[in-house]
């Protein structure tokens, strides 16, 4: 289940290449997003390829809830930055997480392809560990280790926001395909705990492994 790559750049080049395929198959694709390192090279590449986003509907993972959408941390500015600002694809059918997404998602027929990162503790989206693998999109209070790993970004541990919005595991577990993406010899026991251990609520990421269509990636450095 586990697809190793040489390195970073190598990953993300075939990651891009696998969205850009499928928004050239499907020019109606809904597509989940992360945010966080892991993917920025991913978006690199994607942004090269002359692709017609005019039809694609994006869907956010999560966003921090009590800093606005301007905020120079928020997910909303991560997004623009790293793709928005790039594509032609409309700003209404850019989504983030809120309590009418599960209901959405539904009407609309569910997400066609979910890019993933994870935490070092399992975490996907916002999920840490112990939310249950059928939870619903919803608000979060971050851990403590969210908030000191997620510092790095603000001023202080104090400056970081304390509660979130994210898409739930249930909501995740429903997309069509998904593919997560690791790197950094850090992240190895956690990839490798959750794809080739066991299944269980202390490793949200482990419940993929019973998804029908997941792909996981990672390289070493
Ligand atoms: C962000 C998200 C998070 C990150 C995870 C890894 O939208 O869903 O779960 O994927 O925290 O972050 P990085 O890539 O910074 O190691």
């Amino acid at each position: 289940m586990i697809t190793l790559f040489e390195n970073y750049n190598q990953m993300s080049e075939y990651v891009a290449s696998i969205v850009a395929e499928e928004i050239t198959n499907n020019p109606n694709l809904r597509l989940g997003l992360p945010t966080g390192s892991t993917p920025i090279g991913m978006y690199k590449n994607l942004i090269q390829f002359d692709l017609d986003w005019s039809n694609v509907k994006t869907y956010n993972l999560d966003e921090y809830e009590g800093i606005g959408e301007n905020h120079p941390q928020s997910y909303h500015t991560f997004m623009n930055k790293n793709l928005f600002l790039h594509v032609n694809l409309k700003k209404e059918f850019i989504h983030f997480p809120d309590k009418n997404l599960d209901t959405h998602l539904k009407q609309v027929g569910g997400l066609d392809l979910l890019i993933l990162g994870i935490g070092h503790n399992g975490h996907i989206a916002f999920n840490e560990p112990g939310s249950s693998p059928t939870s619903a999109t919803r608000r979060v209070k971050l851990t403590k280790e969210t908030i000191i790993a997620n510092s790095r970004f603000f001023g202080s541990e104090d400056e970081v926001p304390k509660w979130a919005f994210t898409m739930g595991l249930k909501t995740i577990r429903e997309s069509k395909r998904i593919i997560l993406i690791a790197n950094g010899q850090d992240k190895w026991d956690i990839v490798n705990n959750c794809f080739n251990g066991d299944v269980t609520k202390d490793r949200p990421a482990s419940v993929l492994q019973m998804h029908p269509n997941i792909e996981v990636f990672y390289a070493p450095q």
